[in-house]
């Protein structure tokens, strides 16, 4: 009989984002390559979506490929590249059969070509999909997004399409890769590592962090209903007070 998750009274994080940590360690415990820790990895990505989904979460964001991970050894990085992009051939089909609206974060130059065109593919086919808003960091890294999004807005004032006034945070948010999509309620980091490494650096100023020692091939839907719980225990305060200042 399939587990249950009791979702009466609990107050479901609307976004959640993910740094998924541990494919290595996973692999080498079990004397495997670290390549088969990806492969497991990808596996779980795939899992979790329809379990963030099942729970009720509306946007789940995921940590693929970093800025930084160009520097892990060239036969690694084709690897993954590799397994990223029979991950977005095969997404697709399933994500059209789950009604999920999938977009990539990260700049695209870097990448083979066929790998942005399917990344191309795969957001204009589900962009009217209305089920899990997924989206998966490739070549992303918090501190380029921010950088190209200001070089961006400089060209627009060069141009007169906006003006150094109207800069606020507003406008700042439609220049990122995330423009559109809500600050993440809750970060999970599994594998015991306690950083942010880069990611979301913006998007993440008032969101509850969960750590798990898990690594990300063994997360699974009881860890983010874990995560969901402890999630609900956090009084979110947005540097406001929680009570009224008794004066
Ligand atoms: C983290 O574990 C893994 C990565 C940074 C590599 C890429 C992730 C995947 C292949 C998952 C697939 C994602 C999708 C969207 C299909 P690590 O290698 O840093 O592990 P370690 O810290 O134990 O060495």
């Amino acid at each position: 009989m399939a587990k249950e998750y009791p979702l009466e009274n609990l107050n479901i994080p609307q976004h959640v984002a993910i740094i998924l940590d541990g494919n290595g360690r996973w692999a080498k415990k079990r004397m495997l390559p670290r390549n088969m820790g990806h492969v497991q990895g990808a596996k779980t990505v795939e899992q979790i979506c329809e379990d963030a989904h099942d729970l009720g979460v509306k946007y789940l964001t995921v940590y693929a490929f970093s800025t930084e991970n160009w520097s892990r050894p060239p036969k690694e990085v084709a690897a993954i590249m590799k397994l990223l992009r029979n991950y977005l051939k095969d997404c697709i089909k399933r994500a059209n059969n789950h009604d999920m609206r999938v977009r990539v974060i990260g700049e695209r130059g870097r990448l083979d070509e066929d790998i942005w065109q399917k990344i191309e593919e795969l957001e204009k086919s589900t962009c009217e999909n209305t089920g899990l808003n997924f989206t998966i960091g490739i070549n992303y890294g918090s501190r380029d997004e921010m950088l190209r999004a200001m070089r961006k807005m400089g060209e627009d004032i060069k141009l007169g399409a906006c003006e150094v006034e109207d800069i606020d945070e507003k406008l700042y948010e439609s220049y990122l890769d995330t423009a559109g999509i809500p600050d993440p309620d809750l970060l999970i980091r599994t594998s015991g590592e306690q950083r942010l490494s880069n990611y979301l650096l913006w998007q993440l100023a008032y969101t509850e962090f969960y750590f798990t020692d898990v690594l990300w091939p063994d997360f699974n839907k009881d860890e983010l209903y874990q995560a969901i719980l402890q999630y609900n225990k956090r009084q979110r305060r947005f540097g406001g007070l929680m009570e009224e200042p008794k004066v």
